[in-house]
């Protein structure tokens, strides 16, 4: 095993997943470089294990041990790299912490990013689900990634066509995005930059603080806010954000909805489809504040679920079902889960 690889055995997975779930990996490593990925590859034991990259571990749920090697995203470093038509580039190293990269790129003057701070976890890990809050998404500010081909060893510069971004999603969640770690992302941010304030929350708490004309740390300060509100801090409750995805639903089954539960929340696509909240349908199955074992729906948000103490994987797993079975049989909606599982 080469030298520089300081391999941990049997770890314990507990502290770098939000969950605070209690599960073990066989090996460990943490990636400060890109070459230990070609070091990791090059060495037949460790390219032999089943591999889990691991960025801050908070869209994870853990529903066992993992018998193989996880590669815990560090690799640091951000940098302006340039004005391109615009629009300024920044690029950050995948291991960076989302928040701090967002406050980083507001203390350089640039905003965009700012409806998304506080979102937890790492900048390498933005893309894989297309984060987004407050009325923005990473496709709105992306440029370009780059990513290791594990089986070849090849850097290769993905754009956003590549990356095929929807709602939640992207091609990292899909077959086709197995084996490429991202080592870095480049945002593109504009240089007149003017706050976008469509989320209705958000125009709100920003017209309560006084706000007329507020600045792009102002923003980042009113959704920072309104995220402390609503959100339980991973630190002190664990939990992975949403554990659900918002349903979208056909425009007449929205009607028919509508018919029956005329306080449905529910937003147009502007395609003809509508976009239910999760959070109101389960809140409207009782389940917000209930628990099954150890594994909670949160007080603040129904959306979120969380470990009220010692929660397995299987607990956590359970929980869904049920509030999935519950909100199917009420209002014949299939949810679908937004973390992913391991
Ligand atoms: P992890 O949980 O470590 O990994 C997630 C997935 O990405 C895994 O499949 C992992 O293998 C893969 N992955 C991670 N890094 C890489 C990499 N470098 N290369 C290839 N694959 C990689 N999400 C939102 O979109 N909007 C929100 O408002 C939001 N709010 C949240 C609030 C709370 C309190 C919490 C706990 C979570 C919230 N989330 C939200 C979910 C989560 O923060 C995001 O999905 C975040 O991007 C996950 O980053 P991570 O580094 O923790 O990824
Ligand atoms: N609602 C209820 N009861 C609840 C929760 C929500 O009635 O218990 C209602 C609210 O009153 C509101 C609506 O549902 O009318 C939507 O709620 P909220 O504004 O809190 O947003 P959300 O749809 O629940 C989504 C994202 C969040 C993101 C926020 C803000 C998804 C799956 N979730 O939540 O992302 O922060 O909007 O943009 O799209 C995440 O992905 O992990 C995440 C936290």
């Amino acid at each position: 095993m080469p030298p520089d690889l300081a391999i941990s055995p049997d770890f314990s997975l507990r502290d770098v997943n939000t969950f605070g779930i209690d599960a073990r990996a066989r090996a460990y490593l943490k990636l400060t470089r890109v070459e230990q990925l070609a070091q990791v590859m090059a060495d037949p034991v460790l390219a032999a294990l089943p591999r889990l990259l691991l960025g801050g571990g908070s869209n994870i749920v853990l529903t066992g041990d993992f018998d193989g090697l996880v590669l815990h995203m560090g690799i640091e470093g951000r940098e302006v790299l340039g004005e391109q038509g615009g629009s300024v580039l920044v690029r950050a190293g995948a291991g960076e912490n989302w928040h701090g990269f967002v406050q980083w790129t507001l203390a350089q003057g640039l905003g965009g990013l700012e409806n998304m701070a506080l979102i937890p976890g790492t900048v390498g890990a933005s893309p894989i689900q297309n984060i987004g809050a407050y009325g923005a998404e990473v496709k709105d500010l992306f440029h370009s990634l780059t990513v290791v081909e594990l089986a070849s060893g090849r850097l290769r510069v993905m754009n956003a066509a590549a990356c095929r971004f929807g709602y939640r999603d992207s091609v990292f969640k899909h077959a086709e995005g197995a084996g490429l770690v991202i080592v870095d992302v480049t945002f593109a941010l504009p240089r007149a930059w003017a706050p976008n304030l469509k989320y209705a929350e958000l125009a709100q708490e920003v017209a309560a603080a006084g706000l007329a004309s507020p600045t792009a740390q102002q923003v980042s300060d009113a959704v920072v806010a309104i995220r402390r509100r609503k959100l339980p801090d991973p630190a002190r409750i664990g939990n992975a954000g949403s554990f659900f995805k918002n349903p979208v639903v056909g425009g007449a089954q929205c009607a028919a909805l509508l018919a029956a539960h005329p306080a449905l929340v529910h937003h147009a696509q502007g395609d003809g489809s509508e976009k239910l909240a999760a959070g109101w349908l389960i809140d409207q199955c009782g389940w917000k504040g209930r628990s099954l074992g150890a594994a909670g729906v949160y007080e603040k948000q129904a959306l979120v679920l969380v470990n009220r103490g010692g929660a397995s994987g299987a607990e956590v797993l359970a929980l869904a079902r049920a509030i999935q079975a519950d909100v199917l049989a009420r209002f014949g909606v299939a949810l679908e889960t937004e973390p992913v599982f391991v």
